[in-house]
């Protein structure tokens, strides 16, 4: 069929491509790196299942919000929120949902370096070259941070460049599968070692009395960054999307791979510290669990490591590109927000908008490079409050500003009559009331 809807703005080639580039969105660091670090230090198994459910949840009910307003409105979230209402501060919703992206964006960049940086590390010490090794994985070296954060900001844009289909769409395509096929082969390796099952049983079995509004406030802010939300990624990519996509269906199909591959990264990544922990590497600290960028690139490269000759280096290498591949997925989408609105609002051609935009939030990861403690800042800023703050905003404005029964009309193109299922009663409960009470809730309880 010819395609319907070839705009300027571009569009997906299929649904599988607005999935697949959706699910490399929300498949990334969150998953891999921060997931597994928020669950070891928040009792394993009880922060699993807080998770899955504010996935599913909360979550998903914001997924397909945030999709239906991008498509309805053909908008980056800014243009998008000013279309919707003609009352102009509601655009500050869209604001705020860029300044989230693009923060995040900037801090993300310099762990998304790392990835770069700790394949060479694999790579020397495979070959002997140990200093080298030791030298390329410091991550307290800024100039280090600097140059990684550069090559890492530098494939961003160049993707970005491509446009939507070209670009976006191809690069997904090729790398969400190859990505799941080496994190099972992984969890394999490292299952069948002995000495992982300790971390298997802390992972698989919730201990309930670990679930405090602490837990909650983390397993949340988890979600909203994990699935992408509350930073207008979703918009943007959902104006993308053909009028006859069935919205429910595919945010479903989004959310379930991302707890999927963070489950499963969850799977890997603990067994595998209590793995480091049996070959005398320690994974605690002052009696908790060594968090924070330290657990990835420290923890798993000894690892590595101990697995001798050329399989520990292949295993070592193969990591850490899986890793960068996810980062890369998601970098996209945190560039494409804030281009997409230099491109709609300001007149700017792609190519000189996300090279420009590119540039101007490299020079915040350059900062970061050199102070990382900033990291911990910023992403308790901007993902932990600023994103489920704004999955609020975005609940209360579609049931009360734009209307619920607009949001269904526009759900209702590619899934007739979803408004009187079960799951379109249920959804519009959940955004009406149940998902602005829950996340306010928690944030308040987290505070007081
Ligand atoms: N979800 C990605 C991850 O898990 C990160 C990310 C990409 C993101 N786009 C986003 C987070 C938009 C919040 C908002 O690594």
């Amino acid at each position: 069929m010819a395609q319907t809807e070839t705009t300027a703005r571009g569009n997906w080639n299929s649904k599988l491509g607005f999935v697949l580039a959706a699910a490399g969105s929300a498949v990334g660091l969150g998953n891999i790196w921060r997931f597994p670090t928020e669950a070891a230090s928040n009792g394993g198994g009880a922060f699993l299942l807080v998770y899955l459910v504010c996935c599913f949840l909360i979550g998903f009910p914001v997924m397909m919000a945030e999709i239906s307003i991008g498509r309805r409105t053909d908008k980056n979230p800014v243009g998008a929120f000013k279309q919707l209402s003609p009352n102009k501060l509601y655009s500050l919703i869209g604001v705020w949902a860029v300044i989230c992206g693009t923060m995040i964006l900037s801090f993300y960049t310099v762990i998304a370096g790392w990835t770069f940086s700790y394949i060479f590390e694999e790579l020397f010490f495979g070959l002997g070259l140990t200093e080298w090794a030791v030298w390329i994985a410091d991550t307290g070296n800024g100039w280090l941070n600097a140059l990684f954060s550069v090559a890492f900001m530098a494939c961003t844009i160049s993707i970005i460049r491509g446009g939507v289909s070209g670009g976006i769409e191809r690069a997904t395509k090729t790398l969400m599968p190859l990505l799941l096929i080496i994190l099972i082969a992984l969890i394999g390796y490292v299952i069948a070692q002995p000495g992982s099952s300790e971390g298997l049983a802390i992972y698989l079995q919730p201990d309930f009395s670990k679930i405090t509004p602490q837990l909650i406030f983390a397993a949340m802010g988890q979600a909203f960054f994990s699935l992408s939300l509350g930073m207008g990624a979703l918009i943007t990519y959902g104006s993308y999307l053909d009028k006859k996509e069935n919205i429910p269906q595919v945010a479903a199909m989004v959310t379930v791979t991302d707890a999927l591959v963070a489950f499963l990264a969850g799977l890997l990544i603990l067994p595998a510290m209590y793995l480091a922990q049996a070959n005398g590497i320690a994974i605690f600290q002052d009696g908790a669990f060594i968090a924070g960028p330290d657990l990835i690139f420290q923890i798993l490269p000894s690892l590595f490591h101990n697995i001798s000759g050329l399989l520990g280096t292949l295993v070592g290498i193969t990591f850490f590109v899986l890793l960068s591949m996810a980062a890369l997925t998601s970098t996209i989408s945190l560039l494409e927000v804030p281009v997409s609105y230099t491109i709609d609002n300001h007149g700017f051609e792609r190519k000189k908008a996300a090279l420009l935009v590119g540039s101007t939030i490299l020079i915040i990861s350059l900062f970061i490079s050199f102070k990382v403690s900033l990291i911990g800042t910023f992403d308790f800023i901007f993902s932990q409050v600023g994103l489920p703050l704004s999955g609020i905003l975005v609940c209360l404005f579609l049931s009360y500003v734009w209307k619920i029964d607009n949001a269904f009309d526009e759900l209702e193109q590619g899934n007739t009559g979803f408004r009187n299922t079960l799951m379109g009663k249920t959804w519009m409960v959940f955004i009406m009331f149940i998902c602005p009470v829950v996340i306010l809730y928690n944030l308040i309880t987290t505070f007081l």
